[in-house]
């Protein structure tokens, strides 16, 4: 695989983090993420204004920390790497202002990046991983199984209908009064429950589709059902357990004629839907690739990490790159 040769900066801003990485080839020499979880919890959910205003607030600081931890200055680099799609417009807009301006300032080449092909590569910052292989992408607004048969050839072997997998563990964990954000308050308390409440699993048949919208509803029911005698921890370890065991299946079923199944997404950071994943793969002589956790969930050394492909490969942006709020993958069909 061949990678941009010179340090690369990169800026993510999708969302509620700001995060800033350096990677020189494939090492990651920094990948910091400052967390907006505390601002957002007051409303339950993400903010688009009030995420923007404080990625102005971070975004220098945390440029300054990811330089300082890799050892680097802003001389040492050799290009800038920034998600510019899909994700809350006013945020997007502060990462890809601060690029701009880094671009500018040190006559550096820009690179725009689609975020969720952060994601879909993210497996293969750590791991040699062959090709074709199948990923399940598991985030906040995406459910998505691709074949990655080489770099930017992508193609799309299922998705969700309605609700994403994060969303559904979001919602079912504000159903269940216990917060935001909903999949690491699910993952925590389902360590002392049992996943005895009946879940639907939703699509019947042997798709490779998702549907969560009913399951989503199945949760609102038993709650009203069962009133005060709802035990919390039991029905989190049922969402938790439907949910892991409805991914798992549905890519392993995707993955039948593949090389590698990876994972890659927030909910990847699932410790019960990496199990699943690694023993399924494992009874069936599968190789299975999942990222680091703290290259799961949102974080700009994916954004590089596609940015430095892409460099290497002569891609170029110019200062008329701008974002967008939604889009599909670069050479997914
Ligand atoms: O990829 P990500 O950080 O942001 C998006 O691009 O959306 O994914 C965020 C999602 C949230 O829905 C969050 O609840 C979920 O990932 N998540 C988890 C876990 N950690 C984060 N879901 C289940 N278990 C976890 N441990
Ligand atoms: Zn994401």
């Amino acid at each position: 695989m061949n990678l941009f040769p010179n340090p690369v900066l990169a800026i993510e801003t999708s969302c509620d983090e700001t995060s800033v990485a350096v990677l020189v080839g494939r090492e990651v020499r920094a990948n910091i993420v400052s967390s907006q979880i505390e601002l957002h919890r007051q409303w339950g959910g993400v903010v688009p204004e009030a995420a923007a205003r404080a990625h102005v607030e971070a975004i220098l600081p945390v440029i300054g920390l990811a330089l300082e931890t890799a050892e680097l200055c802003q001389d040492d680099l050799g290009a800038i790497a920034v998600t510019n799609r899909p994700g809350l417009v006013p945020a997007l807009n502060v990462g890809l202002t601060a690029a701009k301006a880094l671009s500018y300032r040190l006559k550096l080449p820009l690179i725009g990046v689609h975020h969720l092909e952060g994601h879909l590569l993210s497996p293969l910052i750590e791991n040699e991983v062959p090709f074709p292989h199948v990923s399940l992408i598991v985030s906040g607004g995406h459910t998505e199984i691709i074949e990655v048969r080489g770099l930017g050839d992508y193609r799309k072997r299922g998705e969700t209908r309605d609700d994403a997998a994060g969303e559904a563990f979001d919602k079912a964990a504000r159903l269940l009064g216990l917060g935001y954000p909903g999949g690491p308050a699910i993952q925590r308390a389902a360590l002392t429950g049992t996943p005895r409440y009946e879940l639907p699993k939703g699509l019947k048949g042997a798709t490779t589709d998702f549907s969560f919208s009913g399951f989503k509803t199945a949760v609102l029911r038993l709650v009203e059902r069962e009133g005060d005698q709802l035990n919390v921890p039991d029905a989190a370890a049922s969402v938790q357990e439907t949910i892991a065991n409805v991914l798992t299946e549905r890519a392993l079923r995707a993955a039948e004629d593949a090389e590698a199944l990876t994972l890659a997404g927030g909910v990847a950071a699932n410790s019960a839907l990496r199990e699943k994943l690694r023993i399924g793969c494992q009874q069936r002589g599968l190789p299975f690739f999942t990222p680091s956790l703290d290259l799961c969930t949102d974080n700009a050394a994916m954004i590089g990490f596609v940015g430095s492909i892409r460099l290497a490969r002569g891609e170029r942006d110019d200062f008329n790159l701008d974002v967008a709020s939604g889009s599909e993958i670069p050479g997914l069909k």
